[in-house]
């Protein structure tokens, strides 16, 4: 076992509990996700030094049921003289010949070139003395500060990367091949386009299934249209068929925002041993102030809860890993009926819990969370529209945004149901919506003893149930 770094103290008023969040100090990215040796593991960019972003490290914890995280301290640090400098940015994890592979970004002075590191037990690290795709080898037209984040994948006897790049003035997802992760040769852009606005396409993502692939990526700097990208950074997928021989990929339709909560960035997946492809983000975004770092809690940041993605009928689905459900009690029906009323529940506190809500797609109704009369969270759902509304929740949060920083909308895909699966984590709320869409959000309550109401004055039938997180053993 790896030394920890845990004896620094961290406050635990808002600390997730079974959202990973950082033992002490900063975290951002989810990084080498992969299952190995019997356990999940999840690396992610850590700063132990402070709650601000810094050289990074990558942090280290395993789990088994997506809920119970054990940190294993610290997998890599910015030790050597390929990543001495900003440290060792993301990237992600293969197992070959039963060894555990990490493939990362190294950022010495004024570069950013991809490394190995690899490991037989997973937990300590052996880094490879020179970059596998150093700066002489990056695609064409990139610049060598801007070429980052390498997620691997093994397809039909090779590997191949995705790494995100520049492209003239524009940006790319660039393509490499290899036969034993050492040496890689530059395939194509995968996709390429003009600059719209300034910064890279970071973390790309490449999961070849069944018929539909799917390709994603986060891209800085989106500009807000309607009611999509309204945060300052954003993630999208794209469903299409990936030709890796010729680097192709060939999409059906144009990007899709991911996630469309407050919260939500640079997403990573891995595949189980069952099939199921997974994903995990990063809940906070960019500039952002941060109530656990200007309250010195001692930490800052946490994952999104891990999700099961499939692609039906070129529509993307999105449901919270199945193991989730088993860290609470069995829900019990509050109430089934039609409401034309304010009502009240005391039941649900402001503590964490699941909540599931199920009425027609055509109602309306608002829901005030956590609710005092200091704070309220508002979950206001109009005829296909849904909104999160964190204004009043408590601490403040400011950020760099296109839209205000504390309130999202979402259209909800034509349905003729609408169900909410709600997760409350002590500062964060995630909703996911008929298993297609989702908004993550943290808040930061000034307690967590408010009740829930909810108000509707149309006669519809809404069912509400609830579930407390199971007390740990
Ligand atoms: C995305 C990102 C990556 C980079 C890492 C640095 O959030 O900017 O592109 O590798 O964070 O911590």
């Amino acid at each position: 076992m790896k030394k920890k770094i845990t004896n620094k103290t961290t406050n635990p008023f808002f600390k997730p509990e079974y959202h990973l969040s950082a033992p002490y100090g900063w975290i951002n990215d989810p990084n080498g996700f992969c299952f190995f040796q019997g356990k999940i593991h999840l690396f992610y960019q850590y700063n132990p030094h402070s709650t601000h972003w810094g050289k990074m490290h990558w942090g280290h914890a395993t789990t088994s049921d997506f809920g119970n995280w054990e940190d294993l301290g610290i997998a890599l640090y910015p030790d050597s003289k390929n990543d001495n400098f900003l440290g060792c940015f993301s990237g992600s994890a293969i197992e070959k010949d039963g060894e555990l592979n990490l493939l990362y970004t190294g950022v010495p002075f004024l570069r950013q070139i991809q490394c190995l590191a690899k490991s037989k037990d997973g937990i300590t690290f052996n880094k490879h003395n020179t970059p596998v795709i150093g700066s002489n080898n990056r695609p064409p037209k990139s610049n060598k500060v801007s070429f980052r984040d390498p997620k691997v994948l093994f397809y039909d006897g090779a590997y191949y990367c995705v790494i995100g790049a520049s492209f003239g003035k524009g940006r790319q997802i660039a393509l490499y091949k290899s036969l034993d992760l050492i040496s890689w040769e530059f395939v194509s852009p995968l996709k390429k386009e003009d600059r719209k606005t300034s910064g890279i396409f970071e973390c790309p993502d490449l999961i070849i299934g069944n018929g539909s692939d799917i390709l994603i990526y986060s891209i800085m700097n989106t500009e807000n249209i309607g009611l999509e990208y309204q945060n300052i950074h954003s993630s999208v997928f794209e469903i299409g068929k990936a030709d890796l021989i010729n680097g192709t990929f060939t999409p059906i339709a144009k990007p899709i925002e991911f996630d469309s909560g407050t919260d939500f960035y640079a997403p990573q997946t891995t595949v189980l041993p069952d099939g199921r492809i997974i994903l995990v983000a990063w809940m906070q975004m960019w500039f952002r102030s941060i109530p656990t770092s200007y309250l010195h809690h001692g930490y800052a940041g946490m994952m999104t809860l891990p999700r099961e993605i499939s692609v039906v009928d070129n529509k993307l689905f999105q449901k919270p890993a199945r193991e989730i459900y088993s860290l609470f009690t069995t829900p019990t029906t509050i109430f089934n009926k039609p409401l034309n009323s304010l009502e009240l529940i005391k039941e649900i506190t402001g503590n964490s819990c699941y909540i599931l809500l199920k009425t027609s797609y055509d109602n309306e109704f608002s829901i005030a969370l956590n609710k005092t009369n200091k704070q309220k969270t508002i979950i206001d759902y109009k005829k296909g529209l849904l909104t999160f509304n964190r204004k009043k929740s408590g601490y403040e949060i400011t950020g760099k945004d296109s839209t205000d920083a504390n309130i999202t909308q979402l259209k909800v895909f034509e349905n003729s149901q609408l169900t909410l699966q709600i997760f409350v984590d002590k500062s964060s709320i995630e909703i996911f919506v008929n298993d297609r869409q989702t908004m993550s959000n943290t808040y930061y309550p000034f307690t967590h003893d408010g009740y829930l109401d909810i108000l509707s004055n149309t006669e519809k039938n809404i069912e509400i149930s609830f579930a407390p997180l199971k007390a740990k053993e």
